[in-house]
């Protein structure tokens, strides 16, 4: 089975990236499916949400990776979840774009990496979840390239759509250039407030405008998943009842839904 790269992107920040890869990681495993979570920010944010440390010098991380100082095989961990890997990250990663800026085939590093673990490992994941940084970067052109699909967490707040032309762009150059399948999967509307009549205007005009690539599902503003990261824990096992929870379980049969459909259409 062939295994599906999927990038989680904006490269505004807090707009629920790591929530995402954290919950559908472990809305996905919790469905038999095998992830690996790859942090690729700095702040390694998906890695103590998913408990483990972004701050011990002696672990590899997707830094060392792409430094060539060892092997995706070997950075691997394991989280206390099964089924749900990781690749952690620390910010030692904010050096490499300009440690590698000699290097003109550096956009390609992670791509050539995933590859090859790829062809060795033969199918142990289903998927491979990437955690995008805030910019439009090295690292996140890297995981441009690299990906199958993309998924775009939009904050249902005012500016939300506005950053996401100039995302679009970036994946058109990327996808004329470097990775000709390259397409958004999905866009899923987050940190929705249903008191405020901004969300329900942002909904609208994203379901308008990107139609029926906006997912059903809504990510509801919800504090329980703001705590869980604290704890190291997806929030699908930290409340499985609280409507954080409901959301991230209903994305994840939405996304495994829409996966089908793309499949039987291939
Ligand atoms: N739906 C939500 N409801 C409440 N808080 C959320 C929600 N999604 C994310 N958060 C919180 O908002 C902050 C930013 O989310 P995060 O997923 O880290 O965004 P990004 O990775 O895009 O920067 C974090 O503190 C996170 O816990
Ligand atoms: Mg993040």
């Amino acid at each position: 089975m062939k295994t599906k790269i999927i990038s989680v992107i904006n490269q505004k920040g807090g707009v629920g990236k790591t929530t995402t890869v954290i919950n559908l990681a472990s809305g996905l495993s919790a469905r038999q499916k095998k992830i690996l979570v790859i942090d690729l920010d700095p702040q390694g944010n998906a890695t103590t949400g998913l408990g483990l440390s972004n701050n011990e010098s002696s672990v590899k991380t997707i830094y060392s990776v792409l430094n060539g100082s060892c092997k995706i095989f070997d950075a691997i961990q394991k989280t206390k979840f099964e089924n749900l890997d990781i690749v952690t990250s620390n910010v030692d990663l904010s050096g490499l774009e300009v440690e590698t800026a000699s290097d003109a085939h550096r956009a390609l590093i992670l791509k050539d990496e995933l590859t090859s673990y790829l062809n060795d490992s033969r199918g142990l994941y289903t998927h491979i979840l990437i955690d995008c940084p805030p910019s439009l970067s090295l690292l996140t052109v890297m995981a441009l390239v690299s990906s199958n699909s993309l998924i775009v967490p939009l904050q249902t707040e005012f500016f939300a759509l506005e950053g996401l032309t100039q995302l679009i762009k970036t994946i058109e150059r990327i996808k004329n250039n470097l990775n000709t399948k390259l397409d958004i999967e999905g866009i899923l509307l987050t940190m929705y407030d249903k008191r405020n009549k901004l969300s329900s205007q942002v909904e609208k005009e994203a379901r308008d405008y990107f139609k029926e690539k906006v997912y059903k599902t809504v990510i509801p503003r919800n504090v329980r998943l703001s705590e869980a990261p604290s704890h190291g824990i997806p929030v699908l096992i930290y409340d499985k009842n609280c409507p954080g929870s409901k959301s991230y379980y209903s994305f994840t049969e939405e996304f495994l839904d829409r996966e089908k459909i793309l499949e039987s259409a291939a």
